[in-house]
């Protein structure tokens, strides 16, 4: 039997009628306006006055001194990686449940991932493990902090934070601070959250967005990295736009990435920023009606937010008890499936990942247990009360037909 639509729409398709996607962008502002005036002037290559405002929005909301646009959130993360030192078989650690890219950009510059596990109460990276390690996994030689177990050197840490939640951060700034690690931060999935009222992106040493079609806002596809940082910000703008030390000449120093945001896209982006103040109360919202319709619901525990934080709730995730329910949660998205709502697991965690076989890891066991539980529903900003109404008729109907 061929899956359900709903199962195979592909990231950011437009869904066809009568469907309730998972997570798709809301384009009801500026953005033709915006991108038509690009098209209109010529301004469509990678320099223009939307870049700038693009740039000056993000930072201001990060609360940053500098951001700087890329043509995605992992060249981001790539460029971040290289800004921060790391280099051929150091370490990054980093969360274990995330999307692969901040794993497969520590990769890219041959350097090696450290697991992280989750913790259990707004599953983000688990600080008192990433901590552990550092101060009992690790050890002092030649002035250098080294994994006792592959002897490789320890660099940077990068936290994730997941589905619109801050990882708590102050354990782990003063952990740097200690050992003496960067902290870059991956925020693509959380703009417009804070931890202790700082937004993310303002955390560490540097922080990386995303604007993929399924983010908060979005361009299609870009990102951004922001720094308070002059030195490292300007080494950012060089590294994304080819190294170019003579623009006339063509001369460059060193090998640089062609990674700089086009005008259109972040045309695009300039509006979609106009409206994150009330793209983040949407979702807010639409969290705040799942969690109210399943929290009392036994075998149902929903995504929560930790009181130093403002989470987004970016996608909104519950976990399914399999006993209490009768049902585990791949169950459950077969079964909205059918009724062509589209529902997601969350991400395979990354130290069970092929593509990551031979990289250390914590213990993971918090990760593999959400992982086995967690059922990301619609929460796309533009979700109607009705739809989303029926969205939980069908998970709770499929839930007491399993109880049955
Ligand atoms: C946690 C995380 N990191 C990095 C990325 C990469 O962003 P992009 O798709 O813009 O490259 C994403 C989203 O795709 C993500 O969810």
């Amino acid at each position: 039997m061929s899956a359900p639509t709903s199962e195979r729409l592909a990231p950011g398709a437009p869904p066809p009628a009568g469907f309730t996607p998972l997570c798709v962008p809301e384009l009801r502002g500026n953005e033709w306006k915006y991108v038509k005036e690009c098209l209109d002037t010529n301004w469509v290559s990678s320099v223009g006055s939307y870049v700038d405002r693009f740039e000056r929005s993000l930072a201001e909301a990060a609360g940053t001194r500098h951001a700087i646009a890329t043509t995605s959130g992992t060249a981001a993360l790539h460029v971040a990686l290289m800004l921060a030192g790391v280099e051929r078989d150091d370490e990054v650690l980093v969360s274990t449940l995330t999307f692969i890219a901040p794993a497969n950009a520590i990769r890219y510059v041959g350097a090696w991932p450290v697991f992280v596990d989750a913790e259990p109460d707004y599953w983000q990276m688990d600080t008192a493990k990433a901590i552990d390690f550092l101060e009992r996994g690790c050890e002092w030689r030649n002035g250098e902090l080294r994994n006792r177990l592959t002897g490789r050197r320890v660099r940077a840490l990068m936290p994730v934070h997941i589905l619109g939640h801050p990882v708590d951060m102050q354990p782990l700034v003063e952990a740097a601070r200690k050992f003496g690690l960067r902290i870059i931060e991956d925020a693509t999935e959380s703009l417009g959250a804070t931890y202790h009222g700082t937004p993310v992106g303002h955390l560490g040493d540097m922080a990386c967005f995303s604007f993929n079609g399924n983010k908060i806002i979005t361009t299609g596809g870009g990102g951004m990295l922001v720094t308070d940082d002059e030195a490292l910000a300007k080494r950012a703008r060089y590294l994304t736009t080819q190294a170019k030390d003579d623009p006339v000449e063509y001369v460059h120093h060193e090998v640089g990435y062609n990674y700089r945001l086009t005008n259109v896209l972040a045309a695009m982006g300039v509006a979609q920023m106009e409206q994150l103040p009330s793209y983040v109360e949407a979702k807010r919202r639409i969290a705040a009606t799942y969690t109210a319709a399943l929290g009392t619901v036994p075998g149902f525990t929903p995504m929560r937010q930790a009181s130093w934080a403002r989470s987004t709730f970016w996608m909104y995730t519950v976990l399914v008890d399999p006993q209490t329910v009768g049902a585990d949660a791949r169950a459950l998205l077969r079964a909205l499936g059918a009724a062509q709502i589209q529902s997601r697991p969350l991400w395979q965690p990354l130290h069970q990942s092929e593509a990551h076989r031979g990289a250390f890891a914590t213990d993971c066991s918090t990760a593999e247990f959400l992982h086995a539980r967690a059922l990301s529903l619609p929460c796309s900003v533009g979700l109607t009360p009705d739809a989303q109404s029926l969205v939980i008729e069908h998970l709770l109907h499929a839930a007491s037909r399993a109880a049955a």
